[in-house]
């Protein structure tokens, strides 16, 4: 292997010239109490460290960044701290959807404008982690990925509470009257108890699985709970990698082929993972320079079984639950059948080597492949009149009578309006109704909230009723579950046909011929889009101004246009 020489680093451009600008470098660098023994001639290595006071997440992040720089230093490395937009996903409004793209730009130019060798990229809490990868592709340095780990499973009268699925189970139960003000308290200090992400397979759980197996973590790092103390020696381990992958020069674009976006999707179906994969998966693989799309995801839902027994396409477990039955590598060695493990690793191996040794310790939580959840994959993509450029829903999560259904259409034009009117006793709704929500995808959400989850009315609650046929081009939490149709592509916002709705029309789901349609004449769809007013702007200033004239549909990962690698010419190394 190839080990680049101490005159080669990046960083020796600003530090090791006789110059007057390295004497400024240099002088600034004693400034902070730094001798040039310090970091002339060593990897620099950038932590990009997504902590904040708001990010209940990555709340371990203040004592894991010296683990991380521990591991850097021990190295023979120099770790810089680099803090970037943290995204927390309970509290950012209207969505961190809105920001993923804003900490993708954050962590590329954070990258180039500063004098580092690498990266270790700290993230987890759902879009952080596409968020830094993609920034990190386009910075093409090498980093490594420190997911921060599942939080402990919830707690409630002893029973087991998980992360957003049971705070929506449990929502519908106290609309419906069947539990009280004090149960719903006591749950609220039950649910969320260390930091740590959503421990069902949400977007967190998923994504931060997904950079494990696309290579960009160490091999097992995601599936450590962020209260275990291997969790802590994971970040350390990263740190001292970090420093290797620099001498070995191991940039994104080898670990980042396509066979390894390949291995990706299939473990996404196994794990029925979140709705919200398609979408940064389709931009990270872009980004690298691979045309993925969602035929790609549908392909692979055939083929491969959910095997993870997590919740919410799982009946009980969580991800605790699954490190102690052997965490992702397990799964992964489950799957080896679909999997290309020639590909490299950020520990400088294939998977093949990686995997050796892996065992599944428990068959309930990590399915055989003869005995899965799910026979088929996590995720379904639709196409018809109704979306001519796909839709995704996850019928593993989804009421089995649901999944060939056709009904009347109630629609909602936007959220307000749907908060409004679906807990009203005179809501004209039956259990056949499909519900339609518009104006909630990437421009007119704006950013694509997670609302595809459309409550069931309350009323129907009171009757029983836990799963009806919903569809908006909204996204929906990973931890969500339901017979919910989203991202329907291209959004109403922009004209698609979601905008030609009315209430009372009938549409038709059939998932397993992937169809889905409206069953409206298409001379009056005509006369209808004809008629439709122009949409009102979202923005007239500012970043959201600048995002919606950049921002791509959700079939297409919902980059902005001008950070797509194929823009235009790579931006060059900065002048010094
Ligand atoms: Fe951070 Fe769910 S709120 S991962
Ligand atoms: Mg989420």
């Amino acid at each position: 292997m190839t080990r680049k020489s101490p005159d080669q680093l990046r960083s020796a451009r600003w530090f090791m010239p006789d110059d007057f600008r390295s004497f400024g470098h240099r002088s600034r660098m004693n400034q902070m109490g730094y001798a040039a023994e310090d970091y002339v001639g060593r990897p620099v290595i950038a932590i990009i460290n997504t902590w904040s006071d708001f990010n209940q997440c990555h709340a371990h992040f203040k004592q894991r960044v010296e683990d991380v720089k521990r591991g850097v230093l021990q190295a023979g490395g120099f770790p810089v701290e680099l803090p970037a937009i943290s995204l927390s996903e309970s509290k950012v409004k209207p969505t961190t959807m809105l920001y993923r793209n804003f900490l993708a730009m954050e962590t590329e130019e954070l990258l180039r404008s500063h004098p580092v060798d690498g990266a270790v990229l700290m993230g987890g809490c759902d879009k952080t982690t596409p968020g830094l990868v993609l920034g990190a592709i386009s910075a093409e340095l090498p980093a490594v990925f420190v997911p921060a780990g599942p939080m402990l499973r919830g707690n409630w009268h002893g029973r087991v509470l998980g992360s957003g699925s049971d705070a929506f189970k449990y929502w519908d139960e106290r609309r419906a009257g069947a539990i009280s003000d004090k149960d719903w308290s006591e749950m609220e200090v039950g649910i969320a108890r260390s930091y740590g992400v959503c421990m069902t397979m949400g977007t967190a759980a998923t994504m931060t699985a997904l950079a494990e197996a696309l290579g960009l973590t160490l091999p097992g790092a995601s599936s450590i709970p962020a209260a275990d103390s291997n969790h802590i020696r994971m970040c350390a381990a990263a740190g001292r990698r970090a420093v290797g992958m620099v001498w070995e020069d191991l940039v994104p674009a080898r670990i980042l082929t396509e066979a390894a976006f390949r291995n990706a999707i299939v473990v996404a179906m196994a794990m029925g993972c979140s709705t919200n994969a398609v979408i940064h998966l389709v931009a990270m693989a872009r980004r690298a320079g691979h045309a993925l799309g969602l035929d790609d995801f549908d392909a692979a839902s055939r083929r491969v079984p959910v095997i993870a027994n997590i919740r919410p396409s799982g009946d009980r477990y969580l991800m605790e639950d699954f490190y102690y039955a052997g965490g992702l590598p397990a799964l992964m060695s489950r799957l080896a059948p679909f999997l290309d493990l020639s590909q490299l690793t950020a520990s400088g191996r294939s998977w093949a080597e990686c995997l050796e040794g892996a065992a599944v310790y428990d068959d309930d939580v990590i399915r055989p492949l003869d005995r899965p959840i799910y026979a088929e994959g996590a995720l379904a993509v639709l196409r018809g009149n109704l979306a001519p450029n796909g839709c995704v829903m996850k019928p593993s999560a989804a009421a089995p009578h649901l999944l060939r259904h056709a009904g009347p259409a109630l629609v909602f034009d936007d959220y307000p309006m749907l908060k409004g009117m679906i807990d009203r006793d005179d809501l004209d709704v039956t259990p056949d109704t499909v519900l339609v929500l518009r104006n909630a995808g990437p421009l007119g959400g704006p950013g694509m909230p997670e609302w595809g989850m459309i409550p069931i009315p309350r009323k129907l609650v009171r009757q029983g009723v836990r799963d009806m046929v919903r569809i908006s081009d909204a996204r929906m939490s990973g931890t969500s579950y339901g017979a919910c149709i989203l991202h329907v592509s291209p959004e109403s916002y922009v004209g698609g046909p979601l905008a030609l709705v009315r209430t009372g029309d009938v549409i038709a789901v059939d998932v397993p011929a992937r169809t889905i349609r409206l069953d409206v004449p298409e001379a009056e769809l005509a006369h209808r889009r004809a008629a439709l007013p122009p949409p009102e702007p979202r923005y007239e200033r500012g970043y959201g101004w600048m995002f919606s004239r950049h921002i791509g549909q959700a079939d297409q990962g919902c980059d902005f246009d001008f950070l797509r690698t194929d823009f235009g010419a790579p931006v060059r190394e900065p002048a010094i």
